[in-house]
């Protein structure tokens, strides 16, 4: 196991990544402020690892309510938040208990604003067991929900008590999702770590195969660069706000689809050679540059084309974006691959270029 930590001062907590995680009762309990926790996951995610973390929790004296969501990142919203405030408040779940989020990112953010609203304000845990949530979601305390005009509109900074990443639950993941992790992964490289990218790029065939190893090394390397990154910034006053390269496209192509006909992680994909096509047409990547960021991207199972939304559309979507200052969309731009920028400078011309050469015209 190796274990990381976001410093926050009184609120730091560790990242615990490795395997068999799950059933080591050690690593859990010393966080739980009351014998009392309340586990949200959903049902794919439920039958396959609940009963571990249940059992763990019931062996050692913890009062356990489980509640259980349906799947998909349609249900990101206020309905399921709903779901878990009723089971909470029918059960009388105290102030000093834990709620802990098993499952991707969705019931992650979702847990983790339930936690931060539900009687102002309880802790909780974040246990998760996609490749996206184990590199992205779980840390840094961004909690949410989606609203039909826009993705991730409401929501939370709160942070988790811990973050357990088992990295054995990627076992069972779909290939699909495994491949919607890699995108995040890819980010770092992209926007401060060129080491890393390189990394990535001559161990790509060995992440695909699930090598451990390799897993456990770009899950690690993500999420130190996901620590440093919200130690600096917690509240996306400044640099937090690169490590959203390739989501104003993305958030836009996710909405635009309806949510859940693309993958959060693909729509990110795309977007990031999007974001690179515009740095590209700012005069900022080479021709090269691009080829090497759509290539790994590809490589990494994700999806090559845009979908054609129209330029209107697109526009209007990404004017919804929560980076969006006086009016101004503000766009994560590579100055080098490696090197973030924001940047509200972008003449309509060269985005109306960008999406013409990123989508699949039907
Ligand atoms: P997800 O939560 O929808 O999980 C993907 C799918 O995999 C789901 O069907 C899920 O049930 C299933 N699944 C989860 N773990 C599994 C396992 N071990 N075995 C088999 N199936 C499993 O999607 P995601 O990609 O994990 O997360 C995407 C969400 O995260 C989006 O809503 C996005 O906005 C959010 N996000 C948040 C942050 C943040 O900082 N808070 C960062 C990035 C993304
Ligand atoms: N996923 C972007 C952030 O946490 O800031």
């Amino acid at each position: 196991m190796q274990t990381l930590t976001v410093a926050l001062g009184d609120r730091s907590y560790p990242i615990h990544i490795g395997g068999g995680l799950l059933t080591q009762p050690g690593l859990i309990l010393p966080h739980l402020k009351i014998p009392q926790a309340a586990i949200v996951t959903n049902t794919t995610v439920g039958p396959l690892y609940l009963e571990r973390v249940q059992n763990i929790l019931l062996q050692n004296g913890i009062k356990v309510l489980p509640i259980v969501l349906p799947d998909g990142e349609a249900y990101k919203n206020s309905e399921s938040l709903k779901q878990i405030y009723d089971a909470l408040l029918t059960h009388r779940m105290e102030r000093k208990a834990t709620l802990i989020a098993l499952g991707g990112g969705v019931i992650g953010d979702l847990t983790g604003f339930a936690a931060a609203t539900y009687l102002r304000g309880v802790p909780f845990i974040q246990i998760p067991t996609t490749l996206l949530a184990q590199v992205d979601s779980s840390v840094g305390g961004k909690t949410g929900i989606n609203h039909p005009l826009g993705k991730n509109m409401i929501g939370a900074f709160y942070q988790p008590q811990l973050v357990l990443a088992d990295t054995d639950t990627l076992n069972t993941l779909p290939d699909r999702e495994l491949s919607a992790g890699l995108a995040e992964v890819i980010k770092y490289g992209l926007i401060r770590d060129l080491p890393f990218l390189a990394w990535l790029e001559a161990n790509m065939d060995k992440l695909l195969a699930r090598d451990p190893a390799a897993l456990a090394y770009a899950i690690h390397r993500s999420c130190q660069n996901k620590a440093d990154v919200v130690a600096a910034d917690e509240r996306e006053s400044g640099n937090r706000a690169l490590l959203n390269l390739g989501h104003t496209f993305g958030h836009a192509i996710e909405a635009g689809m309806g949510y859940g006909a693309w993958l959060h992680g693909e729509a990110v994909g795309t977007g990031m050679i999007m974001a690179a096509e515009l740095s590209h047409r700012l005069g900022w990547l080479s021709d090269a540059d691009v080829a090497r960021a759509r290539a790994l991207i590809l490589k990494a199972g994700l999806p090559a084309l845009a979908p054609d939304l129209g330029f209107d559309k697109y526009l209007d979507l990404m004017g919804l974006d929560k980076k969006v200052e006086a009016g101004k969309i503000r766009f994560v731009l590579l100055k080098a691959l490696g090197h973030a920028v924001l940047s509200a400078d972008v003449p309509t011309e060269a985005l109306k270029e960008t999406i013409a050469a990123s989508v699949a015209h039907g």
